[in-house]
């Protein structure tokens, strides 16, 4: 029988010539600069309008990757990439992610792909004991963290208020979260018709932690002005400082007030995972759901964010809703994703991540990620020590932000002077009004040089800079 994909023979020589580019991709990233230097439009621009009518031989297309696409790419997975949250694809992660896409099901339903749902729990489960929260948290994979938190917030608000479901959403519930939460819960509250002017922002204290006083504070003042507050979010590692809220004391005030009680973890659930920083999330067992993100610093590849929930009910209430189409198994051994969120279908995600958790284990993941807040730390003396520069806020994880005495025009420059020069990759953020330069560490290919390779080019940027060059 004809058919139009390839024969199992030029799949062979394809695959092999994409994955030896891989390879010489990886084994020579460093030798790329971190950024490339393009200006917007400048991909659009060589891609031709319309697409072929006629096919076109692999070679090209790959010849095109390369010459077009690839100088617009940064390279994330780059040694040297340190900005936003510094992430990797591993290897396992990357062939997990292969086998994957050759299996090409659909999560949505136990009986729509066993093993895409079974594998997912059992991953969850592998996940929820390496961050040591208890048993009775159900697990799933979305996309982002975005999207887990979203899904918390939309459960959390549909348990509170049972009769959205059919008559839609009561005014006036309020969300509380800290002035340095990530903007996707701020987001989410106005995806789903919350409002930002119901999302109060607690105030901080000197080392930017959520203060439980102001919480307990904001829910009184609310209650007494007849709102309906229903849940609070807190951040173990801000996207800002990586500071560390204390869960314990936040759950307590959500306990006594009765608000859902969801963690952001997305990027310091990794760093909780150390046996010397189990007191990260202290308390969390006791939360309504977690959020945290193996695409960021479990190197595995994007996407993979693990959602934990310890009131799948209430994800069953805000979300379920099965057509006759998809009437399914009532065998309660047999779960239904699709259930528990908004998308319908999922990708296999668990099986680049089940992957990465097997092939590096628990002892190699957390020697890794201790390297990297090791190194973060030296960093920071480095900074510290040095006359130009200061750290701006305490190194809790592999985040370390800094600037240059001079101020924010100096700083500012510094940055692009670096990124400029291809070397690195830093970004920034503005913390209490001033600027500061974020260098966060962690991707599984960095190495002690390569963050002394980092600092060389910020310390010789900064020095140029003061002398005038
Ligand atoms: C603390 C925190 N929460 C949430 C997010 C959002 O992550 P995602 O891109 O997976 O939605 C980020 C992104 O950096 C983050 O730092």
């Amino acid at each position: 029988m004809e058919h139009a994909d390839w024969t199992a023979e030029e799949l062979r020589e394809h695959g092999a010539a994409a994955l030896d580019w891989v390879a010489r991709y990886l084994e020579n990233i460093r030798e790329r600069p971190v950024l490339p230097s393009i200006r917007p439009g400048g991909l659009l621009e060589a891609i031709p309008a319309e697409a072929p009518l006629e096919g076109e031989p692999m070679e090209a297309i790959l010849a095109d990757f390369e010459r077009t696409v690839l100088p617009a790419v940064n390279h994330w997975n780059h040694p040297r990439f340190h900005g936003y949250f510094s992430v990797s694809a591993s290897g396992p992660g990357i062939v997990g992610e292969l086998l994957s896409a050759a299996l090409n099901v659909n999560g949505m339903l136990w009986m729509s792909c066993p093993a895409a749902v079974e594998l997912e729990l059992a991953v969850m489960g592998w996940l929820r004991r390496w961050l040591g929260l208890p048993e009775a948290f159900f697990g799933m994979i979305h996309d982002t963290a975005s999207t887990s938190t979203l899904h918390a917030i939309g459960a959390a608000r549909a348990a509170a208020d049972p009769d959205l479901r059919e008559n839609g959403a009561r005014p006036g519930m309020v969300l509380y979260t800290s002035e340095h939460a990530h903007s996707s819960v701020e987001k989410a509250c106005m995806a789903l018709g919350i409002g930002r002017k119901n999302v109060r922002k607690i105030g901080v204290d000197s080392a930017y932690r959520m203060r439980p006083d102001l919480l307990g504070r904001a829910v009184a003042e609310d209650r007494k002005a007849g709102l309906r507050p229903f849940c609070v979010v807190s951040t173990v590692g801000t996207t800002s400082v990586t500071s560390v809220d204390p869960v314990r004391e936040i759950q307590a005030v959500a306990a006594r007030e009765g608000l859902w009680h969801h963690i952001d973890a997305a990027y310091g659930g990794a760093a909780a995972m150390l046996e010397e920083n189990r007191w990260m999330l202290d308390g969390a067992g006791e939360a309504d759901s977690l959020v945290m993100n193996p695409h960021k610093w479990l190197f595995t590849p994007i996407d993979c964010s693990a959602f934990f929930c310890r009131r799948p009910d209430a994800l069953r209430l805000a979300y379920s809703l099965t057509p006759p189409y998809l009437a399914s198994q009532e065998d309660p051994k047999a779960v239904h994703l699709m259930d528990y969120r908004i998308a319908l279908g999922s990708r296999f995600r668990a099986l680049k991540l089940w992957f990465v958790m097997r092939h590096f284990g628990f002892r190699k993941v957390c020697s890794i990620i201790r390297q990297h807040i090791g190194w973060a730390r030296e960093l920071a003396e480095e900074i510290r020590a040095h006359a130009l520069f200061e750290v701006a806020a305490p190194v809790t994880m592999s985040l370390v932000c800094f600037r240059l005495k001079a101020g924010d025009e100096a700083t500012r420059a510094l940055l692009r002077k670096v990124n400029e020069s291809g070397a690195a990759f830093l970004s920034g953020n503005v913390l209490d009004g001033r600027f500061v330069a974020r260098i966060a560490i962690g991707n599984i290919k960095t190495t002690r040089e390569d963050v002394r390779q980092t600092w060389d080019a910020v310390r010789r940027a900064g020095e140029e800079l003061a002398g005038g060059a």
